[in-house]
């Protein structure tokens, strides 16, 4: 068994070092040789049916879910296209709105979620076409779909999702590239450095990897709380929800993820003395706001931990503990700022002396409804 973990003692931790590579991988042939365009060949719309998506809906579960939301930020911001994220669990239920002009992308890292696949039948059965995103050649939700980008993460063993999550985001980037490109709602430059930020990231993860004993010593601090809280905006809050997850999956402490300006509606009631708040402040043009949101919850006597981005202004007079992605555009900032939230979880649950791949309650896979 130490063999399969190539000398890591966690299969987490393995994967956590895997993701330059799925990044890689996942990119792989995708991108054409002058950097100027996506290749989706296994997209199979022509570019009539792309041009008459009305509307897209992302339905997923658990981690992936969480990717489908970033997947919905991405696709708006390039394609221009309007987009809902649903829980697969919850989107039958709703009585969604789904015409033959709907787009739906099922984002499943094993292809065998029932709601997940019990979405993708709902969806067939009123007429949308769907795109899977999967990690498994040959799973239902690939059988099963009209299209099927396949995230190339090879097998993620550990139960908590690492490198299965960001190949998901990534495989969201390329789509809505795509879509971008075949709809023309970019110029040709926007296009040309999205894809050139995307081919660094393999790279910043690595450097971010690098310093992976450095989230340690505050992993320990946070260990020693019940309660604590993820705060941020835009694309931050959607990242702050999958570190949230991660940290209650494997520590088992529980905490919340909060859109920052939603703190001062309810949950700053619950901020006192120590404990710690988890801020994520890597989107500059909502930088100055989320640094008064730290300051509401400092002020409080939080233990603030913040990730900011290097290149942007720093946070070192917010917070208590300052951490740094490498600089990117702002759209791609989740692939690099989930990395350090997986780091804290992981050694978090290490300080506990939970088993860390495999957390108490929880399945890989979960094949009933
Ligand atoms: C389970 C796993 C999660 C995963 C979710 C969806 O709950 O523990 O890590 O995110 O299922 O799985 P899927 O295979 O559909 O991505």
């Amino acid at each position: 068994v130490t063999a399969e973990k190539a000398g890591f003692d966690h299969f987490m931790l393995k994967e956590i070092y895997e993701q330059p590579k799925a990044y890689r991988d996942t990119m792989g042939s995708r991108l054409s040789d002058d950097g100027k365009s996506v290749v989706l060949n296994e997209i199979k719309m022509t570019p009539e049916e792309v041009k008459a998506i009305h509307n897209i809906h992302i339905v997923a579960c658990g981690t992936a879910y969480h990717a489908g939301l970033v997947g919905k930020s991405v696709i708006e911001h390039l394609a221009r296209i309007p987009v809902e994220t649903d829980v697969a669990s919850e989107y039958r239920y709703r009585s969604p709105i789904i015409t033959k002009n709907t787009l739906v992308v099922v984002v499943s890292q094993s292809g065998e979620t029932a709601d997940t696949l019990a979405a993708l039948r709902e969806a067939k059965r009123c007429g949308a076409r769907v795109v899977a995103i999967t990690n498994v050649v040959g799973s239902s939700v690939a059988r099963e779909a009209d299209d099927v980008i396949v995230t190339w993460a090879g097998p993620e063993i550990a139960v908590a999702s690492t490198k299965a999550y960001t190949s998901q985001l990534i495989a969201f980037y390329l789509f809505g590239l795509y879509l971008a490109q075949t709809l023309g709602t970019q110029e040709e430059a926007v296009l040309a450095e999205t894809i050139a930020a995307l081919q660094a990231l393999p790279e910043q993860v690595e450097a971010i990897l690098e310093q992976a004993e450095t989230y340690k010593a505050v992993a320990e601090k946070i260990a020693t709380h019940e309660n604590l809280f993820f705060i941020g905006r835009g694309l931050d809050y959607a990242v702050a929800q999958e570190g949230s997850l991660k940290l209650k999956e494997i520590s088992y402490i529980h905490s919340e993820a909060y859109a920052s300006g939603e703190l001062k509606h309810g949950t700053l009631a619950l901020i006192e003395e120590g404990i710690p708040v988890i801020a994520l402040a890597t989107q500059d043009a909502l930088l100055e706001k989320t640094v008064s949101n730290i300051q509401e919850v400092s002020a409080r006597g939080a233990y603030v931990i913040g990730i900011g981005m290097e290149g942007s202004p720093s946070l070192e007079k917010s917070v208590n503990e300052q951490f740094l992605i490498p600089g990117t555009l702002s759209l791609l900032t989740p692939a690099l700022s989930v990395v350090p939230l997986q780091l804290l979880s992981y050694y978090a649950s290490l300080a506990r002396g939970n088993d860390v791949d495999k957390p108490r309650n929880l399945a890989k896979s979960v094949t009933v409804e």
